[in-house]
């Protein structure tokens, strides 16, 4: 748990004590300890460190220079922040940096001091994002590696984290609130990390059980005899090349307020995609366990949101899970599968297959809670990365203002997206000549025309689509984002959720 304290730093002990700095125009960074002031002259007029944001320096005070009217901590890190008027991304770096910079150490207590010239508002994003970049900094998966593969890289850890701030109060609430996204985050990437082997359909059933017991939240998993039975053609279809059974999570929130909106949100949970009888190449195939990271980001905000309990917003996460495998009884290309809403398809990729389980999940969901608004979030198609790349989320909607603040939201918090457009052109590509839908609409465009699938299950219901394929790992690389799965979408849903209104 961080904590947040008004005490000035100063005064106080400590083993390790962080200061953010201003990069002056000409001059060494100032401190509020003179002993790191004089400290920063000198390694400035040395041309070391100035102040530039990312920089970092790390050193240590001999016993002889500590004491009464001295400094009182042992080991110092001075965090850079620049010359420009730092935004919240800056300060989430610059706890990811501070993360990093203390990775081996072994820090009992690691105090911050808070920059104190910001203004309130300002003040309290800046802490929420430092906190947030200090928790996903500090992420790690070695669950299956022996001490000789982590090689003494294994983090000794910090035992307790203090910010300090002359206004702490009026951050008490937002660290938190920092604390738990970045934490849902950190969930999302543990599910991502697992092996296929070790995180199947039956473990997002499994973890959707237990939120529901340990947070109070309404769970209910639909199993594969009840798909049969209401006609969800789509999971059924996908999941015939696999011995593992299917599993729909449905985890629900009800917020104090009696008559809440609801959200609903949805996530492709394919533990793996093999691309079935329309087998992928083999190259980086082993990737494809991370084809349930849109599944992974909804099970982390459903765990948030039952920990921040927004008021005046219901949400309903709901997680389609199956493997995509060829089998003897996979499905084929041509195959014709109806969805739960009616809609009939014709399967001309089987590779195709997130759209398909994302269908009946989304008609469901519409059907059975009338949802305000729904978004739904997947790694659906090759496409987004060849549009995109690796730095921005595909965001595409139905609806304009729901768009707009996912945008921004996504701006903010160092998640962002770039909305592509929908429309009845496009929609011709997916015609077929004998059931209502095609599942691909050939190369062109691909991203647009899977979305625009999803489409034909939501109805008139606001919605959004983010299409994470470029992000959801491999996105780029920062002090607080690793190399593999990211947990990309987890904080801006949870965002959208705490200012729903
Ligand atoms: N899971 C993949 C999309 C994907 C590819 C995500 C690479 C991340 C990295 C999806 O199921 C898929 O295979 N889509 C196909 C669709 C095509 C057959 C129309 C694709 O994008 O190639
Ligand atoms: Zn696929
Ligand atoms: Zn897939």
């Amino acid at each position: 748990m961080i904590k947040v304290s008004s005490q000035p730093l100063r005064a106080l002990g400590g083993d390790t004590v962080v200061y953010l700095v201003r990069q002056p125009e000409s001059t060494a960074p100032a401190c509020p300890d003179r002993q790191v002031s004089i400290y920063l002259e000198e390694v400035f007029s040395l041309g070391d460190f100035s102040g530039k944001a990312d920089e970092k320096l790390l050193f240590y005070l001999p016993a002889a220079s500590r004491g009464k009217g001295k400094s009182k901590s042992v080991r110092f890190l001075v965090v850079g922040l620049g010359s420009e008027d730092p935004d919240s991304e800056l300060f989430r770096k610059s706890g990811g940096e501070i993360a990093k910079a203390v990775a081996r150490l072994k820090v009992g207590k690691l105090r911050i001091q808070m920059i104190e010239e910001e203004s309130g508002a300002h003040l309290a994003e800046s802490a929420k994002a430092l906190a947030e970049g200090l928790v996903l900094g500090t992420y790690r998966f070695d669950k299956y590696k022996g001490k000789e593969s982590i090689n003494g890289e294994e983090p000794k850890g910090i035992q307790e984290i203090i910010i300090h701030s002359s206004r702490a109060q009026a951050l008490k609430k937002v660290v938190a609130h920092g604390e738990f996204a970045a934490m849902a985050v950190c969930a999302a990437r543990d599910m991502a990390n697992e092996p296929g082997n070790f995180w199947t359909p039956s473990d997002f059933a499994r973890m959707g059980r237990e939120l529901a017991e340990k947070h109070g939240l309404a769970c209910k998993i639909i199993e594969k005899a009840a798909m049969k039975k209401m006609g969800m053609g789509g999971v059924i279809g996908v999941t015939q090349g696999s011995a593992q059974p299917p599993k729909m999570v449905v985890l629900e929130y009800r917020s104090s307020g009696r008559k809440a909106p609801t959200l609903l949100l949805v996530g492709k949970g394919i533990t793996f995609d093999s691309g079935g009888i329309s087998l992928k190449p083999g190259a980086g195939m082993e990737d494809m366990k991370y084809d349930m990271c849109g599944g992974a980001a909804v099970m982390a905000v459903m765990q948030a949101v039952a920990e921040l309990k927004p008021g005046g917003v219901n949400v309903v996460g709901i997680v389609p899970a199956t493997e995509n495998l060829p089998g003897p009884e996979a499905l084929k290309p041509g195959d014709v599968i109806t969805h739960y809403n009616g809609k009939t398809v014709e399967v001309i990729n089987t590779d195709a297959e997130g759209r398909l389980i994302l269908a009946d999940a989304l008609a469901y969901g519409v059907d059975k809670f009338k949802p305000t608004a729904v978004v739904d979030i997947a790694t659906l198609t090759g496409a987004a990365i060849i549009g995109l790349g690796h730095h921005r989320t595909a965001l595409l909607s139905n609806d304009d203002t729901l768009a707009e603040r996912l945008l921004a939201i996504g701006d903010n918090c160092g998640e962002p997206c770039w909305r592509l457009p929908l429309g009845e052109d496009y929609k011709k590509q997916l015609k077929s000549e004998i059931a209502d839908l095609k599942n691909i609409g050939g190369r062109e465009a691909g991203t647009i025309t899977a979305a625009i699938f999803l489409q034909q299950f939501v109805g008139d219901t606001r919605w959004a689509h983010l299409d994470i394929a470029g992000t959801a790992w491999n996105f780029t690389e920062k002090s607080y984002i690793p190399k593999g799965p990211s947990g990309v979408g987890v904080r801006t849903l949870i965002e959208l959720i705490m200012n729903w209104e």
